[in-house]
């Protein structure tokens, strides 16, 4: 029986097959459960490859399934290269993958390099260990400030909310008070110091474990993050905020130029394999400085969040399209794309807040719908899914990847009502509640309509670890299963379509007739078109393929797109 790795060579043909992929994220807590403990696990995905290959990706992206307290959804690793129990074993991940593969999918993972979890044993150990040891010296241990050290070595602020030191009590029986560490996110995560030969030494053993058992790529957490300039005397709190530093690479907590040595590094273990493994750095940096981590001596992709960020408007789309096809070009990346994934408002339902996008959607009074609180009043689902399907139909007619969330093809909404007592999220606990945090995309996926008695609606036998709403069997995968005109039905055709057109990674811009409307061409007489404003349009004669609404005589709805193909 061939290893996980061969599998993944031999079922690999392609080293490019990343450049034009549909990738969907799996949030693997929340996808499918099957042994009825609420957390959705490694065998419930197996179970589901199935459907998977129906809906016609090119890869899964599966957020951490490591061993983890939780404290931020599995984004605290207690251990990299271990699958938590509650999801699994490490034969359940290789039995997953060769599912997976076999099914024609291919299997990015998670990697969080800029912190472990303070129950990883480097951490312990640190805490167990003096001030100075080696073992101190994987992290970012400082003293504190004030005549004792009572007071954190500077003002700066964790990305959650609160300070981004945490003191600890020294080891011995004094149980003193004594330094403090660094923590970017949670103070469950505390941030590793990358200038250690030996926190790079160990993830590029991690790079190679999940790489032998077959991974075909990684997504690399907070990858703008993990090289830092924490001297003491430049450090207050102003200095976060300079946007003239961010720019320029030289800010002391992001991007800074020291991080691309990193990831040269990484590029060496990925072209040990054949095919390389791939990379996609999630690095929320200015839009200029995007191209050096998606190089091929690097990452070779980056996640670009600029349409994601943007509101649902033609001018802001057709510019971002551009600049970020010309910097691909430039660079040899191919470009990304994404709308939705576990750490943002579902796209169908920032589309249908009063007041644009942005990441957190924007309510009523144009301030972040999350901290407004989420009132799913607000929200204009209609109106919402009805954009959401324009966008992703324009999407995943991009030259580059399209990476999808899980849920989005069923056109789930966020859940705005989560009761404060099942709220997750670090964002909401370190804010106080202020900010409602990000559990509202990540409850578990309604696979059935009905749900047993106390069960979920068909995730698991014994409810979901964040509870599903009643509203969530309208969106159901068995209803839309059923259904040709559904979301589901509609992601299945467009990515079959999508593989069937795709060719060079070319596009050429059509003059459109108005300036709510983008039109482009894709090889072999491909036209896009995507009507932003509210008034029917007349589309070019040809077939269409394939619309986001009904097109009735020719003419597309506001806010919808169409495939057509053009006779040339
Ligand atoms: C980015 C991840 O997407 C997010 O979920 C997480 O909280 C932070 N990185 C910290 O790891």
């Amino acid at each position: 029986m061939p290893t996980p790795a061969e599998t993944a060579a031999t079922t690999t043909h392609d080293a490019d097959w990343w450049r034009q992929a549909a990738v969907y994220q799996i949030y693997p807590r929340s996808f499918s459960d099957s042994n009825g403990d609420g957390l959705g696990d490694l065998k419930g995905i197996t179970s589901r490859v199935p459907y998977l290959k129906e809906l016609g990706i090119d890869a899964v992206w599966l957020s951490p399934f490591y061993p983890s307290a939780l404290a931020d959804g599995g984004y605290d690793v207690d251990d990299y290269r271990n699958v938590d129990p509650r999801l699994g074993t490490l034969e359940d991940f290789d039995e997953m993958v060769a599912a997976l593969h076999e099914a024609g999918i291919k299997v990015i993972v998670d990697i969080v390099p800029n912190h472990t979890s303070d129950r990883h044993v480097w951490f312990q150990e640190a805490l167990a260990s003096p001030k100075g040891s080696a073992a101190r010296g994987r992290y970012i241990f400082r003293d504190g400030l004030g005549e004792n050290g009572e007071l954190p070595p500077n003002a700066w602020t964790s990305i959650f909310g609160g300070g981004a030191w945490e003191r600890i009590t020294e080891p011995g029986p004094e149980q003193a008070p004594g330094q403090w560490y660094f923590h970017l996110f949670a103070k469950e995560q505390p941030d590793l110091d990358w200038d250690n030969p030996e926190v790079h030494e160990d993830f590029l053993t991690t790079l190679r474990f999940w790489s032998d058992r077959g991974a075909d790529g990684f997504r690399v957490d907070v990858a703008h993050g993990l090289k830092k300039d924490l001297n003491a005397e430049v450090a207050s709190l102003d200095l976060l905020h300079r946007a003239d530093l961010f720019r320029e690479g030289e800010h002391p907590l992001w991007d800074r130029d020291e991080v691309h040595s990193i990831y040269a590094e990484w590029r060496k273990v990925f072209n040990e394999y054949n095919p390389p493994r791939t990379a996609v750095a999630e690095a929320w940096v200015h839009a200029d400085r995007r191209a050096m981590y998606a190089s091929p001596e690097g990452l070779g992709q980056a996640f670009n969040f600029d349409l994601l960020e943007a509101d649902f408007d033609a001018e802001q789309f057709r510019r971002i399209i551009a600049k970020n096809l010309a910097e691909a070009a430039a660079t040899g990346a191919s470009s990304t794309w994404v709308f939705s994934n576990h750490d943002v408002v579902r796209h169908a339902t920032r589309y249908g807040l009063p007041k644009g996008s942005g990441r957190g959607g924007k309510g009523a009074d144009g301030k972040d719908w999350l901290l407004e609180g989420g009132d799913p009043a607000q929200v204009d689902a209609e109106r919402g899914l009805r954009r959401a399907r324009a966008a992703t139909l324009l999407m995943l007619a991009l030259p580059g990847s399209a990476y999808l969330y899980q849920g989005e093809e069923l056109g789930l909404q966020e859940v705005g009502e989560i009761p404060d007592a099942d709220r997750q999220d670090p964002t909401f606990f370190r804010n106080k509640g202020v900010e409602v945090g990000r559990d509202g995309c990540r409850v578990p996926l309604p696979w059935e309509a009905a749900p047993a008695e106390g069960s979920s609606f068909g995730f698991g036998a014994n409810g979901a670890h964040l509870p599903q709403p009643a509203w969530f069997a309208g969106y159901a995968a068995s209803v839309q299963e059923a259904d040709a005109g559904s979301t589901l039905a509609f992601y299945r055709r467009a990515l079959a379509l999508r593989h069937e057109l795709q060719g060079s990674e070319s596009l050429g811009w059509q003059d459109a007739s108005d300036d709510d409307v983008l039109h482009f061409v894709r090889p072999g007489g491909w036209h896009v078109v995507a009507n932003f404003g509210t008034a029917p349009l007349e589309l070019p004669a040809g077939e269409i393929l394939l619309a986001s609404a009904d097109v009735e005589g020719g003419k597309l709805p506001g806010e919808a797109t169409a495939w057509v193909r053009v006779a040339r």
